[in-house]
């Protein structure tokens, strides 16, 4: 059977990383979540004290900067020049700072460039924001999940307590449509649903239901 890329797209918390991760595990693709790109850019950005609003500094900043994604076991490491920073990426301090980084052209252009050379003549599924949209735009199965903006606040406020972050669900909430504010309204592959794109909302729907939903969608086009 031929491999096919399957896009997953959707706002803050919605859940993807965890179902595609477990798709791609059933389906022996590989898993390529394409925030964690965005997320070590900027990091890199906050350590060095870039103008995260300058274009031009952004850009300068890439230039100098590689950034490397590999499967593994649990899914994804990240490599930031050569460092590990797989966990370091997810600190609220990134969280914060990524939707304006994200925001550049040049930063999205290179970002673009390298996702689509990791997906290239594979199985696939990639999570994003602008993965149907722009990214994969064939994508043999495109997904735009999503959930009210309460449950995925709760379900980010259950994952930050393992990693030993404790935000309340308050401030989460707050964060998490700010970022999908700020992701929706940017001019350069803003958030959008494609127009081929089948919408799944999770709210009501555990991982395991999500993830065998799309999966049945997936069996249908390979
Ligand atoms: O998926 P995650 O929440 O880790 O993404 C972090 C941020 O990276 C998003 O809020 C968005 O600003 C940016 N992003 C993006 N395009 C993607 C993936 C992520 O702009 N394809």
């Amino acid at each position: 059977m031929k491999p096919i890329q399957i896009a997953i797209d959707g706002p803050a918390a919605a859940g993807k990383s965890t179902i595609a991760k477990i798709v791609a595990e059933k389906l022996g693709y590989v898993y390529i979540d394409t925030g964690a790109m965005y997320r070590a850019i900027t990091m890199k950005a906050l350590a060095k004290g870039i103008n995260m609003a300058s274009n031009e500094e952004a850009g300068k900043l890439l230039a100098e900067t590689e950034i490397d994604l590999q499967p593994s076991e649990d899914g994804q490491l990240v490599f930031l020049d050569k460092q590990n920073v797989t966990e370091a990426i997810r600190s609220q301090n990134v969280t914060k700072a990524v939707s304006e980084m994200a925001a550049h052209e040049l930063v999205r252009m290179r970002m673009v460039e390298l996702q689509q050379q990791l997906a290239e003549g594979r199985g696939v599924v990639m999570d994003g924001r602008d993965i149907g949209t722009h990214v994969l735009p064939d994508a043999a199965l495109k997904v735009f999940m999503s959930a009210s903006v309460e449950e995925r606040a709760r379900r980010r406020f259950v994952e930050n307590q393992k990693r030993d972050i404790l935000t309340s669900l308050e401030e989460l909430q707050a964060e998490i449509a700010k970022r999908d504010k700020m992701d929706s309204e940017r001019e350069v592959a803003p958030l959008r649903q494609a127009e081929d794109a089948i919408y799944l909302d999770t709210t009501t729907l555990t991982i395991e239901q999500a993830a065998q939903e799309i999966l049945k969608l997936a069996e249908e086009r390979l």
